[in-house]
């Protein structure tokens, strides 16, 4: 079901005693909303963080997470390991995971089917580059990063889907789309949803946008008609920050 909802992605910010204090303050300051509000802290503070927010309606849920059910694969974390301590909730295929560490369509096309085969819940990242928005080739770009990755599913599956549409050139840079431009890529994810499945899926799907959402353009971006919330880097760091893009929306 299509509900509103603000993620902070924390990437690899914020020790555990500080992941601590930044819970505390948000749990002491969050507002009254109908938004789901998540946070991502990293690995490591995963769990502590759930035992913070025990609580709270606050949702913690994971940055990445890898295919395999358990294996020789050393350094990485599996569905059942971030089940087990009370996460449900995954982001899949950052765009820093896509090209600093090579997660490409087909291997991000396996972590949905995992993360999906054990019931979680999968934010799904994608976004065109700098150069695909100039060359005009940007509905392309997007258009393959959801047919690779998702366009295979069971139609049931969509309800375990939100989407995060984060145009690479404006994360992390300052530089945000407009909202006619994030509105204008939501309607057409909804459409390319549409013509894949049907309108039903298409309408359920949360979509998030990504990218140098902050206090001050958050409200004029979460008040477009596509646009079901925001997944926040930076912004999110901060608990007035993320406090205020809560209120926006
Ligand atoms: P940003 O990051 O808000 O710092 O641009 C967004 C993201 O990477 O999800």
């Amino acid at each position: 079901m299509r509900s509103k909802i603000v993620a902070g992605n924390w990437k690899m910010n914020k020790n555990a005693a500080e992941t601590e204090a930044l819970l505390t303050e948000l749990a002491a300051k969050l507002p009254d909303t109908n938004a789901q509000v998540m946070v991502a802290p990293t690995f490591v503070n995963l769990a502590g963080a759930v035992r913070s927010l025990e609580s709270s309606v606050i949702q913690v849920i994971a940055q990445n997470m890898h295919f395999a059910e358990s294996g020789a694969y050393t350094g990485e974390i599996s569905a059942d390991m971030l089940l087990g301590i009370g996460v449900e909730t995954v982001i899949l295929g950052h765009s820093e995971r896509r090209a600093y560490f090579k997660e490409d369509d087909a291997i991000l096309a396996q972590k949905v089917k995992a993360a999906l085969d054990k019931n979680m819940k999968v934010m799904f990242c994608f976004g065109e580059e700098l150069e695909d928005r100039k060359s005009g080739n940007h509905f392309n770009v997007v258009e393959s990063q959801l047919k690779n990755a998702l366009f295979s599913l069971d139609a049931s599956a969509w309800s375990s889907i939100i989407l995060a549409y984060e145009p690479v050139w404006a994360i992390g840079t300052g530089e945000t789309a407009s909202p006619e431009q994030a509105q204008e890529m939501h309607a057409f994810i909804r459409k390319t949803i549409t013509d894949a499945y049907d309108a039903s899926i298409a309408g359920n799907v949360s979509i998030l946008y990504g990218g140098s959402v902050k206090p001050a353009n958050a409200k004029e971006i979460f008040g477009k008609p596509d646009v079901d919330g925001g997944l926040i880097g930076g912004a999110s760091l901060k608990a007035d920050d993320f406090v205020a893009i809560i209120e926006a929306i």
